[in-house]
């Protein structure tokens, strides 16, 4: 019987395996990780992530052949399969401080791996890492491997949350790379072997690892551009009296284009865009293409300069300043259907509003206060770093309450944000929120969610990203 042990039970690990598990049931599957907490939830009725779909799969699977061990090293050395998805945060410090993938999890985990397998083993690189991280991978595996024999495989993950089942149950694609020596070969037909349960096997793409490793980050860095030429043509439209959903709608129908990754927002956020293009950017600086590297930057410029923007379209059309007055914001995880925070847009447009001294008032369906106050009391880059490594805990914020309901968060409110998706804001009841709000009232929506028309209708001063503006805002320009 085939054994895989997986390190790290993150967002990747852990709704990996647990699709691996279902659909290979003749393969016994352990997700092990350093966080005692983070197993012991996923071995609970409240796991640690929110995913569609994700309970009921490791309901089937669990106690069968999944399981969730903080007892690394056993798993990692019954194994013939060891995946790292372990997390490769930006470096906080010293070289390429600010924009490399920090690797001290990836090679511990490795370190540990070499120290404690007594078999032959295929690694495989699950976390989205530098090219060339598997040369320094087979190092550190080779030189500590007592006559092992190590196959190092790339096989980036695709998967996005809030649809992370979906996507693992029906992959556009699965990509495996390896070594193009017979060993090699072996290692990638027995991982394909995995894939191929469930994944018709002309969507799983072998290459070689180079190729393997840099698909990730390009792939990650064209979505991510998407998201900022729509964004940096919202801006425009603003301006011109265009409507950016109309644009992106007319430019998505030519299908060379496709109509995907166009929705104007606030700004994209989650743990991988903008770190991975850093890393990007990073690797080019170092290959010495600093034109290539300069291209890429420009993304992540692009996407600060959005939720700066917004934020100054906020307090320029209340009266340039926000002082005192109580904003509601509604949505802080970094897209729908995900109770997840890192990077989102709305930290830092909270931060932002909070530096003009405004009170916030904030309801998520899936982010507890915990997390939010912690989010805005941390540096960037800290927050994927383990805890003991993370600014002492801080206290909470004065200016900010967290509430557990929109109508809450909106009463006596002087204007609102929408900074998530969530479908249930797109159904609230306007009239009876404007009707409980200070005058005049203000609506900011950076998801392009609300009804423009309908809500202008019951009273309010709408702005909606890169629509038409409203009289108000015609003469207070927001740039940043
Ligand atoms: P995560 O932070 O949710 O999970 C990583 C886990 O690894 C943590 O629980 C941590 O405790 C554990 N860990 C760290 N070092 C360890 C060690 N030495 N031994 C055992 N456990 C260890 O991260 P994630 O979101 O799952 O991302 C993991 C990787 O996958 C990253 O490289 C990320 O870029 C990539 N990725 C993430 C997504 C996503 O949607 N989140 C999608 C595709 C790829
Ligand atoms: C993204 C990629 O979509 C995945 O393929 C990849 O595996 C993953 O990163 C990763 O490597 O971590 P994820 O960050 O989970 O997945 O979510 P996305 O759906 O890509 O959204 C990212 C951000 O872009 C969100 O803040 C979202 O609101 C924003 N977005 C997305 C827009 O502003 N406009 C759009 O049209 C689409």
């Amino acid at each position: 019987m085939v054994k895989i042990c997986c390190i790290g039970a993150g967002y990747v690990g852990g709704p990996t395996m647990a699709v691996i598990a279902l659909k290979c049931p003749e393969i016994q599957v352990a997700v092990v990780d350093i966080s005692v907490p983070r197993i012991s939830a996923w071995n609970s009725d409240t796991l640690p992530i929110y995913e569609p779909g994700l309970d009921e799969v490791v309901k089937k699977c669990r106690g069968k052949n999944l399981l969730f061990s903080s007892d690394v090293e056993k798993y990692v050395s019954e194994a013939d399969i060891v995946f790292v998805s372990v997390n490769t945060p930006t470096k906080t410090q010293g070289l390429g401080a600010g924009k490399a993938a920090d690797l001290t999890y990836w090679e511990s985990a490795a370190r540990m791996i070499a120290d404690v397998s007594k078999s032959n083993k295929i690694v495989v690189e699950k976390s989205t890492v530098p090219v060339k991280t598997a040369e320094a991978i087979e190092k550190i595996l080779t030189h500590n491997s007592k006559g092992i024999n190590f196959q190092i495989l790339s096989n980036p993950e695709f998967l996005a949350e809030g649809t992370a089942i979906q996507d693992l149950f029906e992959p556009d694609r699965v990509l495996i790379g390896g070594r193009e020596t017979p060993e090699g070969q072996k290692a990638i037909k027995a991982l394909r072997d995995v894939y191929a349960h469930w994944v018709p096997v002309d969507r799983i793409i072998c290459t070689n690892l180079w190729s393997a490793e840099l698909s990730k980050l390009a792939a990650n860095a064209f979505l991510a551009q998407r998201i900022s030429s729509v964004n940096a043509m919202s801006a425009l439209c603003e301006a011109t009296g265009a409507d950016v959903s109309q644009v992106s709608h007319a430019v998505g129908k030519d299908t060379r284009i496709g109509p995907k990754f166009l929705n104007a927002s606030v700004g994209f956020g989650g743990s991988c865009f903008q770190k991975d293009i850093l890393n990007l950017v990073y690797i080019c600086e170092c290959n010495g293409l600093p034109e290539v590297a300069n291209y890429w930057k420009q993304v992540i410029k692009v996407n600060d300069y959005q939720k700066t923007r917004f934020v100054n379209r906020i307090v320029s059309s209340m009266f340039n300043t926000v002082s005192g007055k109580k904003i509601a914001i509604l949505g802080f995880a970094f897209k729908k259907d995900t109770g997840d925070t890192r990077e989102t847009p709305a930290i830092d447009v909270c931060k932002g509003l909070l530096g003009d001294k405004a009170m916030l008032s904030i309801y998520d369906p899936q982010v507890s206060e915990e997390q939010i106050q912690r989010d805005l009391s941390m540096n960037k880059f800290d927050w994927d770093h383990p805890v003991h490594l993370q600014p002492t805990s801080p206290s909470s914020m004065k200016q900010v309450s967290v509430v557990w309901d929109a109508y809450a968060a909106t009463k006596d409110a002087h204007g609102i944000c929408i900074l998530t998706e969530w479908d249930e804001f797109k159904t609230l009841d306007y009239q009876k929120i404007y009707d409980n709000m200070q005058k005049p009232a203000f609506v900011f929506d950076g998801r392009n969610i609300v009804d423009v028309a309908k809500l202008r209708e019951i009273g309010f001063i709408v702005y909606s990203i890169g629509k038409p503006l409203d009289e108000w805002l015609k003469d207070m320009p927001a740039v940043a």
